[in-house]
């Protein structure tokens, strides 16, 4: 798949963008029963709020899964990451998914994603790009993301770090926030199968689930090869800033 230069562009002024292309149910639903396995895996690092049964994310999930490695390179991901980012090398800084729990899953104070891949990962640009795949039928009651328009232009923001449910989050200043609020939001909301670009520098965050069904978004952070970080930071697990910048293989 190739993306028109008007969703290109889209995408540049607003720092997000969904594709025209989805995943079938099927796959989807060999996505979740995969997820469902990662999850009860010893050897899954994940974080998890209430329990085992209600885990928050699973990380390195290209590492420990055939079926999401295999995914990160199949078209549309691995094409239009190369694309957006204008590069035939690209790698996965990071990959995981979000997991809510019916009534429990917890909120996401509004960040970037890049205020960590940046200073912290030593990534020089933010010439990254996250792709959200959604693996529920997700809606705002059930704990959408929810993305500020046009947040991304302006490089990393003023924030704090905050401890979050499962570990501690630089979170953006509510000034910040509110400045930026009246760009207007964004609810990455719609069918399973459903894919959404998101600049790694664009403030989003999330709500609880107040909803009876799950809310499981895959989300893969790719970088330019040659973007990769300039020093490991090696407090950082290699499933939250992974070291292999190997060139993803098309499939
Ligand atoms: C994230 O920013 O990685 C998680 C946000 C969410 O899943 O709601
Ligand atoms: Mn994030």
């Amino acid at each position: 798949m190739s993306l028109e230069q008007n969703s290109l562009n889209t995408f540049s002024e607003e720092g997000v963008l969904f594709l025209e292309s989805t995943v079938s149910r099927l796959e989807i639903e060999k996505l979740r029963r995969e997820c469902t396995r990662l999850a009860l895996s010893e050897s899954t690092d994940s974080y998890v709020e209430e329990g085992k049964e209600h885990p928050r994310a699973l990380l390195g999930i290209t590492k420990k899964s055939k079926i999401f490695d295999s995914i990160s390179r199949s078209n549309p991901f691995l094409s239009v990451a190369k694309q957006v980012l204008k590069t035939s090398n690209v790698y996965l800084h990071q990959a995981k998914v979000n997991m809510k729990a019916p009534f429990r899953g917890h909120s996401w104070a509004w960040h970037q994603d890049y205020a960590t891949w940046g200073p912290v990962d030593n990534c020089p640009y933010d010439n990254m790009l996250n792709i959200f795949l959604f693996l529920d039928d997700i809606t705002e009651i059930s704990g959408c993301l929810y993305i500020i328009n046009r947040s991304h232009k302006n490089g990393v923001l003023s924030g704090q770090w905050e401890n979050n449910v499962a570990y501690p989050l630089f979170s953006t200043t509510d000034n910040t926030v509110a400045k930026l609020f009246n760009n207007g939001i964004t609810p990455l909301i719609g069918n399973a199968g459903t894919i959404a670009l998101v600049h790694p520098s664009s403030i989003h965050g999330s709500n609880v689930n107040l909803s009876p069904k799950s809310r499981w978004l895959v989300h893969f952070g790719y970088n330019r090869c040659d973007n990769h970080p300039t020093k490991i930071n090696y407090k950082r697990k290699d499933v939250q800033a992974n070291r292999d910048f190997t060139p993803l293989k098309a499939l």
